[in-house]
């Protein structure tokens, strides 16, 4: 029979409606069957396959696919799922899967979920209209918008903190000169954290193909996520704080490693510091003016032609004798690293790499060649278990000279004209595919191998910084956020996106200070290095055809508010290394947004206080540009003292407060405990007297763990580290000083109590002995007068006056 248009169609009717593949939008359809296996249930629908897995009480993973479920197989996740009592329902119209912290309800007809909390309130649910659906290769699944709600997060985004109203995309770019409103840019988390009627969730879609987020843009209906490919494959997490959201997100794809302490300190730049002299002329008048300083970051031009893995030897001599040099004087080296490896005869890593076949390659065999700084070049597939390992050995080159860090940049992969080739292939750890999945996550893996390598060739905590990257990258390295502009919203924009990278688990994050492109006037600069002494990564960058742009450029009243800052800064370092422990151990960031401790006050996401954020868990930042004179502040509940004057101004709040160039408002929340050490010029060296535990009265009662190790190696991992937790309960009137645990002896051989806020008080109960306070001035940055008690760290014994 010649089966004709009419005839066919009569086949489709009789056979049940459209057929599945010529339908423009694919739905998953009904659920057909259930399997149940202990954590796991898996659906077969009408047009998908199904897998719900409880990870842990509060992390359920869901993934969909048109065909059988491939390999499960993730860049980003490296946690593991817990034992978690589950009772799963399979009734008439819905399974039920329940756990300890939350429920999912699939609705079998259509196939929709929605997660509730154990009481029954919904928490999330799938549009049931809309669900999860193809078009094309092109997965995405809709969710229905709440009243009211809220999204954060979603890694190195532009826009406001709340993204309700905006739609973004992840696809690592080189964004040279990104404007406020650019998307994407360079690195890609796609992870975002949803808020609404006091409950708080996260969705991490673990898929990295090109992916798009939609919060509600041109649409009232739903907030949605899709990928240009692979499977639907997300983690949905829920917890009543948002600090443990992250804490699980971080759980799933990894946590940060302590950093070595030297990467804290502040950090010279330029594009490009050369040749030797004058790298150690920039670190000589960095001492000689007593700007305190950690490490100086060598830019392209220390390679021979941009070739990698070399040094232009008329402008560099003797690299590891200069980098000794600048060890001696208390700074490390980092050096920059691109992926593109120049296509030359004769030239080492090229040869090597052609030998090892480790290149990028298309469908054919030839290598695939792109232009960049060194012309045209091959690129290591650091999705391939050999690329890393071949990069792994070319970077012992730089552990063998001395150099401490590596900065991974143009790794999205930049080439000039930025688009790289979709038949290009990538090893994927041996399920080959295309650039469209392997594009986003090349970041991460050569993050991972230049870490790696560092390590196993220096046996130390090596430094690393990334442009770009993909959810996860915190396992590995630091990221800053690229050719910001010397421009007054950039600066702010900047403190945006490392709010929102540290709502996204990734807690070491920087800017350019002063901006990369362009030149910033007098007063930008000096409200940029006050800002930039409260970020986690802390350092001054500039282009090459910009003006000098060392602190002592600006004429002698931003030195000295560059001076001053950086010194605030390392008088903070024992509370900012403390941090830092934190995030490493919980996975929250060093720079809150204070949507995490201030998630359901509606005031943190107005516009005008949006850029607030917590330096740690006891400093309120509250940057604004250098050309206001006045600014409105919004104090979150709580007491809060203002840094320079101990002044204290109640929370719940907003005051307008008056600006000073001199002067960056920072305050300082009641009841916290703040270490403090004498100023020292660089991180390695010994800082004189006690260390200081200043104590802000009010609040609570909290408790601040205070932690110290070498600072340097792995040894802490062995139990070489020293911590006390210092408690402080502001009603009934006590300080406990815990005992001293690890086997590391601290630096400082007594602690000091600086009290502020306690004018009135003449006792306190310190450790269960009532002790009367002195009135002596120990004022911290400020004119405050405070009392103080000397403890010996090694007895713990007290000690009265000093
Ligand atoms: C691009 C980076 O973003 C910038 O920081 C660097 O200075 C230049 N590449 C030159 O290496």
């Amino acid at each position: 029979m010649k089966v004709t248009p009419r005839i066919l169609l009569a086949l489709v009717l009789a056979f049940g409606g459209v057929a599945a593949s010529a339908q423009p939008v694919l739905p998953a359809g009904q659920v057909q069957s259930v399997e149940v296996s202990g954590q796991q249930v898996r659906l077969r629908t009408e047009n998908a396959h199904v897998e719900l897995t409880v990870y842990s009480p509060s992390v359920i993973r869901v993934r969909i696919d048109k065909q059988q479920l491939g390999r499960d197989f993730s860049y980003a996740v490296v946690g593991k799922p817990v034992a978690a009592r589950t009772a799963v329902l399979d009734g008439a119209d819905e399974v039920v899967v329940t756990t300890d912290a939350m429920i999912a309800r699939v609705n079998k007809r259509p196939f929709a979920i929605t997660f509730t909390t154990l009481d029954g309130k919904v928490i999330n649910q799938d549009e049931p209209g809309l669900g999860t659906s193809w078009i094309g290769e092109e997965v995405a699944t809709y969710k229905k918008l709440k009243d009211g709600e809220r999204f954060i997060g979603l890694g190195e985004k532009t826009g406001n903190l709340d993204r309700r109203g905006s739609a973004y995309t992840n696809w690592n770019t080189d964004a040279f000169k990104y404007g406020t409103e650019t998307d994407p840019l360079y690195a890609s988390v796609p992870f975002y954290i949803g808020v609404h009627h006091g409950l708080n969730y996260g969705i991490f879609f673990d898929n990295s193909y090109q992916s798009d987020f939609n919060f509600g843009a041109s649409n009232n209906r739903f907030a949605s996520f899709s990928a240009q490919g692979g499977e639907m494959n997300y983690y949905f997490i829920h917890h009543p704080r948002v600090a443990d959201i992250i804490g699980s997100y971080t759980a799933l794809t990894g946590r940060m490693p302590l950093p070595p302490l030297w990467s804290l300190g502040y950090q010279q730049n330029r594009y490009s510091y050369f040749p030797d002299t004058e790298v150690l002329r920039i670190a000589q008048t960095l001492r000689g003016k007593k700007i305190p300083a950690d490490g100086i970051t060598l830019d392209i031009h220390y390679m021979d032609a941009y070739k990698l893995f070399t040094w232009d030897k008329t402008r560099f001599a003797d690299p590891a004798g200069m980098i000794a040099k600048l060890d001696g004087m208390g700074f490390k080296t980092t050096v920059i690293v691109d992926p593109g490896i120049k296509v030359e005869k004769g030239y080492g890593a090229h040869e090597r790499g052609l030998k090892a076949g480790i290149f990028l390659k298309y469908p054919d065999g030839a290598n695939y060649t792109g232009e960049v700084w060194p012309g045209w070049c091959h690129f290591p597939d650091f999705t391939s278990a050999g690329g890393r390992a071949w990069w792994r050995d070319e970077v012992r080159t730089y552990a063998k000279a001395g150099v401490a860090g590596l900065w991974n940049d143009m790794n999205e992969i930049s080439t000039w004209g930025q688009k790289m080739p979709n038949n290009v292939l990538f090893d994927f750890d041996g399920q080959p595919t295309t650039h469209k999945q392997g594009h986003n996550v090349y970041a991460l893996e050569m993050a991972r191998a230049s870490y790696e390598g560092m390590k196993e060739a220096t046996a130390q905590r090596p430094f690393m910084l990334t442009r770009a990257g993909f959810a996860g990258l915190q396992r590995y390295t630091a990221i800053w956020t690229g050719d910001n502009r010397a421009e007054e919203d950039h600066m702010l924009l900047g403190v945006r996106l490392m709010n929102s990278l540290g709502l996204s688990g990734i807690p070491f994050t920087g800017m350019d200070v002063g901006g990369f492109i362009g030149s910033a006037t007098k007063p930008l600069y000096g409200r940029w290095m006050q800002i930039g002494a409260f970020t986690p990564y802390f350092r001054n960058h500039a282009a090459n055809d910009t003006r000098s742009s060392e602190p002592w450029t600006y004429g002698e009243d931003v030195e000295t508010i560059s001076r001053n800052y950086i010194s605030l800064r390392y008088r903070l370092m024992p509370y900012l290394y403390s941090a830092f422990h934190d995030a490493a151990s919980t996975g929250e960031p060093v720079m809150r947004s204070l949507a995490i401790d201030y998630t359901h006050d509606a005031s943190v996401y107005a516009p005008a206080f949006q850029n607030q954020y917590m330096f740690g868990k006891a400093f309120l930042v509250a940057p604004f540009e250098s050309t206001k004179d006045l600014a409105k502040v919004y104090f979150p509940a709580g007491q809060w003292y203002e840094l320079h004057t101990d002044a204290v101004q109640e929370g719940g709040q907003e005051r307008i407060v008056e600006l000073s160039q001199a002067r960056l408002p920072v305050y300082v929340k009641a009841g916290s405990v703040v270490p403090v050490q004498a100023l020292v010029q660089t991180t390695s060296e010994k800082p004189a007297g006690p260390l200081a535990l200043h104590i802000y009265k009010g609040g609570a009662g909290t408790s601040q763990l205070y932690y110290e190790d070498d600072g340097a190696s792995f040894a802490y991992q062995k139990g070489a580290f020293y911590k006390r937790t210092i408690g402080y309960d502001a009603s009934a009137r006590r300080i406990d000083i815990g005992a001293a645990e690890g086997s590391y002896k601290s630096k400082f051989s007594k602690l000091q109590l600086v009290l502020h806020g306690f004018g009135d008080t003449a006792a306190l109960d310190i450790n269960g002995k009532r002790v009367s306070l002195d009135s002596g001035a120990h004022a911290f940055a400020g004119t405050a007068r405070t009392s103080s008690v000397i403890i010996d760290n090694d007895s713990g014994k007290i000690v009265i006056g000093y």
